[in-house]
């Protein structure tokens, strides 16, 4: 049996989640994280490459002797690692740049779901210095609210959900004006709004076969009953209850094949991690976006509860062989709670130390994210700093358990939404 040396990009919980589940297959050789964080160090190596830097992820891989690199986070693939890595003949699981685009353009993503007649809001799009067309537009379909949305990558900072024509018109402008946003915005989205209730189904695909891997719903506002500023993701649950096996079906017909085959005939086949965020709407599942890798928190839900070796699944989707498998989730439900420092998603301190994770049932787990070592002491680095993934044979039990799990886990400053998985109980 062949063994296979990965590394692995990335350092936040969702890398966390993918080294747990690789270090599980019989595949696996050597495991390698970049950046990685305390959590990856338990079971890989760290190691420190500038992965923005992609010769030197290249001459890291020739040197040791790397036979996959598994690519976490959206940025190095839309900035094309993949066709970097693939061009020096160093093997990697993730999309092209070009289909990476899916994530990376909004337009691009839009123009596609309307050529392919694949259900989404119907929507235009302006120049940021097209101010006043965009504004008669606005006008003139008068339907409130309007979604405005920046074309490029706006580290979740780029949407705005606008109850009026003067709220319109002061974000467009802000479009122009602010700085960190003005580079993901030369093109800006007007985009209907889309009423019902959000889930995400995860897709493999080799960019001919494409499987369902699970589904999950996420918490994006900070917080409790999904008010205040838009996070990374607060939390998520899954299987989201929501996602009923009719419109499951529905989904894959209508959404994932079409999106599978347009790729190919756009000559931009999608190879890896497909995420398929969705609105459940009174006329059936739309999408709200796609994006090209897991979903951090949702992936820390979905790993857990998937039965494949992974690892195998990405050599298969990299050979173009992933028709050879069944994919298998097995019952359970699962929940994961994000432990954030006070004062995220805005400013916060860090350095806190860490008290309790060995306090964890060893049913649950805990996948580091913002978190840093020094000498023994686990501390705090980042706005999210653990991820707390309890299980159960109903979604409550997966809550209780969580949370009772959750509670053990202090630092000055602890954060966390106590409704996670919530919204999931009233469909059970
Ligand atoms: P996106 O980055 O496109 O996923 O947008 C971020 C969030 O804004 C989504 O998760 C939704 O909660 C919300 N959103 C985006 N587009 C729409 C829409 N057309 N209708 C309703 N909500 C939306
Ligand atoms: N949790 C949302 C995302 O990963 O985009």
């Amino acid at each position: 049996m062949a063994i296979y040396n990965v590394l692995l990009i990335g350092g936040g919980g969702r890398e966390h989640s993918i080294a747990w589940k690789l270090k599980q297959s019989e595949l696996l050789g050597a495991l390698y994280a970049a950046p990685g964080n305390p959590g990856t160090e338990q079971i890989a190596q760290n190691v420190d490459i500038d992965i923005a830097d992609f010769a030197s992820v290249v001459d890291f891989a020739e040197q040791k002797q790397i036979d996959l690199v598994v690519v976490g986070p959206e940025k190095p693939l839309v900035d094309g690692l993949a066709d970097y890595l693939e061009e020096h003949g160093v093997p990697v699981f993730g999309p092209s740049r070009e289909a990476a685009k899916l994530e990376g353009s909004k337009e691009f993503a839009k123009k596609f779901m309307k050529k392919y007649d694949i259900p989404t809001a119907g929507y235009e799009t302006f120049a940021s210095d097209e101010f006043d067309q965009a504004l008669s537009y606005i006008r003139k379909k008068n339907q409130f609210p309007v979604v405005l949305k920046a074309d490029g990558l706006a580290a979740g900072k780029g949407v705005f959900i606008c109850e009026t024509e003067d709220e319109a018109s002061r974000r467009f402008r802000q479009f122009t004006e602010d700085e960190n946003l003005s580079k993901a915005a030369g093109t800006v989205v007007v985009e209907e709004f889309m009423q019902g209730e959000e889930a995400s189904v995860f897709v493999i695909s080799d960019g001919h076969s494409a499987k369902v891997i699970h589904n999950a719903q996420d918490h994006k506002r900070i917080g409790d009953g999904d008010t205040g500023l838009n996070t990374g993701g607060m939390g998520a649950y899954s299987p989201a209850p929501v996602l009923t096996p009719a419109i499951l079906e529905q989904v894959e017909r209508e959404i994932i094949l079409p999106t599978i085959t347009g790729m190919q005939l756009e000559e931009s086949p999608y190879k890896g991690i497909l995420y398929i965020g969705l609105m459940i709407t009174e006329d059936g599942p739309k999408v709200v976006e796609y994006n090209c890798r897991f979903g951090d928190p949702e992936c820390q839900v979905i790993l857990p509860s998937f039965e494949n070796d992974l690892l195998d699944l990405m050599i298969l989707s990299e050979a173009q062989r992933l028709d050879e498998r069944e994919l298998k989730t097995d019952n359970q439900f699962r929940c994961c709670v994000v432990l954030a420092s006070e004062g995220y998603p805005g400013k916060y301190e860090k350095g806190k130390p860490i008290k309790g994770i060995d306090q964890v049932d060893p049913e649950a787990l805990v996948f580091h994210a913002g978190t840093s070592r020094t000498n023994s002491q686990i501390v705090t680095a980042g706005g999210r700093v653990l991820n707390v993934v309890g299980s159960g044979d109903t979604l409550q039990e997966a809550i209780d358990h969580t949370y009772k799990n959750v509670r053990r886990i202090t630092f000055d400053g602890v954060y966390y939404r106590s409704d996670i998985g919530r919204k999931g109980l009233k469909h059970v």
